[in-house]
């Protein structure tokens, strides 16, 4: 009776809405990011699918959540690289294993992180803004989304590099750290450049470099960090689905079919490239693609966390 109990539930799943958890504050790329596929993909499920922004300590209470919530669907994570992949190194008491307790759905999109200041900084390019904050870093804060986000490591990869003591300010996501950027209250921020977009494009924040392999196609006046004579402090960022461990397969198959319909609708793709977010090429679309990435970062990025002495205070 419970085998065809079962069998049923996944024949007619979803059978009530789904709650995505995004675990960071509304506004932040993880956010902007569920929006979109979640807003697609209610469509094709034919159920309506419930953001839930649940912040703190950079992503793993929302994951956190997931990790033990039913393993029926209706409850599914936007996992940033940040907290899927940095927490095992970081958070000695961490209570899910990234690896062991999800089962992938798929990657949504990746995204370069980008370097931005208020715009009253005296710098327009990374070279003077590294000299700037090097003579007086009392003068400028470096907002993040919590120890172990991927704004906290990437900016942190990069002060070290500039060899800047700098105050590290944390918020419950990057979009309220933005805001405070905008209004100049905050210095500065490393971000994927998915929710710094618009504010680019305001002329609201200062874009100073890109910290990837290459120039972003929707800002290809700012040059990679690289090319600013910083190299090895690159950063380009995932965000994926996944559902609680035991999910049935029937229903991740259900879940990645209606994602991988998401990223290729021409619309919601155009949504992702405008903001500079690429969702993956076709051999990266599979729940075992996203396994893959996923567990080559967990080793690649313990590594860099481990040797850059990063702890949580
Ligand atoms: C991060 O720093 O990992 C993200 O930007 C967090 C967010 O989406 O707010």
């Amino acid at each position: 009776a419970l085998a065809s109990h079962q069998a049923h539930a996944q024949q007619t799943y979803p059978n009530r809405y789904i709650t995505m958890v995004v675990p960071f504050a509304a506004g932040g790329p993880t956010d902007i990011v569920g929006r979109i596929v979640a807003d697609h993909m209610s469509r094709t499920l034919g159920q309506q699918i419930v953001i839930e922004n649940t912040a703190g300590a950079a992503g793993t209470t929302g994951a956190a959540r997931v990790a033990k919530a039913a393993p029926d669907g209706h409850t599914i994570l936007v996992g940033p690289m940040s907290t899927m992949s940095f927490s095992p190194a970081l958070y000695p008491k961490l209570t899910f294993n990234p690896l062991t307790d999800f089962e992938p759905i798929g990657i949504a999109a990746s995204a370069p992180i980008m370097l931005v200041s208020n715009t009253a900084v005296p710098a327009t390019r990374l070279a003077e803004f590294a000299a700037y904050l090097k003579a007086n870093p009392a003068k400028l804060t470096n907002g993040n989304a919590g120890v172990g986000s991927t704004s906290h490591l990437a900016c942190l990869l990069l002060n070290n590099r500039i060899g800047a003591s700098v105050t590290l300010v944390p918020y419950r996501g990057t979009g309220p750290a933005l805001q405070d950027v905008v209004s100049g209250q905050v210095g500065y921020l490393c971000d994927q450049v998915t929710s710094l977009m618009s504010q680019v494009k305001a002329n609201a924040v200062r874009p100073l470099a890109v910290l990837a392999p290459t120039r972003s196609p929707v800002l290809p006046d700012v040059p990679t960090a690289t090319e600013s004579g910083m190299s090895g402090i690159d950063m380009v960022v995932w965000n994926a689905l996944f559902a609680p461990k035991g999910t049935p397969p029937e229903i991740i198959e259900k879940l990645n079919a209606a994602l991988v319909k998401a990223i290729t609708d021409p619309a919601s793709r155009e949504k992702f490239l405008q903001l500079g977010a690429e969702p993956p090429p076709e051999n990266q679309r599979s729940p075992q693609a996203l396994h893959q990435v996923h567990a080559a970062d967990v080793t690649k990025w313990g590594e860099v966390i481990r040797s850059a002495n990063v702890t949580i205070e």
